[in-house]
């Protein structure tokens, strides 16, 4: 049995789909409920819906063979896993953004509010300014304008909830798109049926 870890969301949909189109369907997933796994005994698969930013420590600790997660996650949480394909969906990018008409001087620590610390800290370190990060979790776009902090550093998609809330990208950090993402050990001891997923799933890209 592969075990899936697929990220709950519209991703994770799209994912399906594309593991469904190569060959690898579990009809019971579709039916709107609030279970969380599903198997098709059968095809060997056992797929699981757990939150995008956990798909990653699934992977890592063996409790899914694969997984998909955003390249995003794995920038900041850098497991120890293989990253067999980039499926491109979910693209966005990481970049920092701030109020329309902001402008960083330079003079005093940037404050920098973000839910990826590890990717924020390595991106000033590199061009080596000084700066305080502020941590949330969520929402990150009120934080400069409540005054918590300079910037942010955050995913942006179509760009909505930056326009909608008066902020701009001031600085593209680095794209993003959903990634295959494989345990070790388990590409080790299943190379077989992880390989023929990932030739399957590759002839669905787009
Ligand atoms: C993400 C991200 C931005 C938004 C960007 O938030 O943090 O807020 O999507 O998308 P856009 O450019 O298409 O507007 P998410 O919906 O994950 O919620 P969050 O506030 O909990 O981070």
């Amino acid at each position: 049995m592969l075990n899936i870890a697929l990220p709950k969301g519209r991703l994770g949909e799209k994912v399906y789909d594309m593991l469904e189109r190569a060959g690898y369907s579990c009809d019971a997933i579709k039916e709107n409920g609030r279970k969380l796994i599903f198997e098709n005994p059968d095809l060997g698969v056992r797929y699981f819906w757990v939150k995008p930013s956990d798909v990653s420590i699934y992977v890592e600790r063996g409790a899914a063979d694969i997984g998909i997660a955003g390249k995003d996650i794995l920038l900041e949480y850098t497991p120890d896993v293989y990253e067999l394909l980039d499926l491109n969906i979910g693209k966005c990018r990481l970049a920092v953004a701030a109020l329309c008409g902001f402008r960083d001087d330079g003079k005093k620590t940037l404050k920098v509010a973000t839910k990826f610390v590890n990717v924020a800290s390595k991106h000033y370190s590199s061009v080596s300014r000084d700066i305080d990060i502020i941590k949330l979790n969520g929402s990150i776009e009120l934080a400069p304008i409540l005054g918590l902090s300079d910037v942010i550093v955050d995913i942006v998609e179509t760009g909505t909830t930056l326009k909608e809330n008066n902020l701009e990208v001031i600085e593209d950090i680095v794209p993003v798109s959903a990634r295959l993402i494989a345990n070790k050990a388990s590409f080790k001891f299943k190379t077989a049926e992880i390989e023929k997923l990932v030739d399957g799933v590759r002839s669905q890209i787009k």
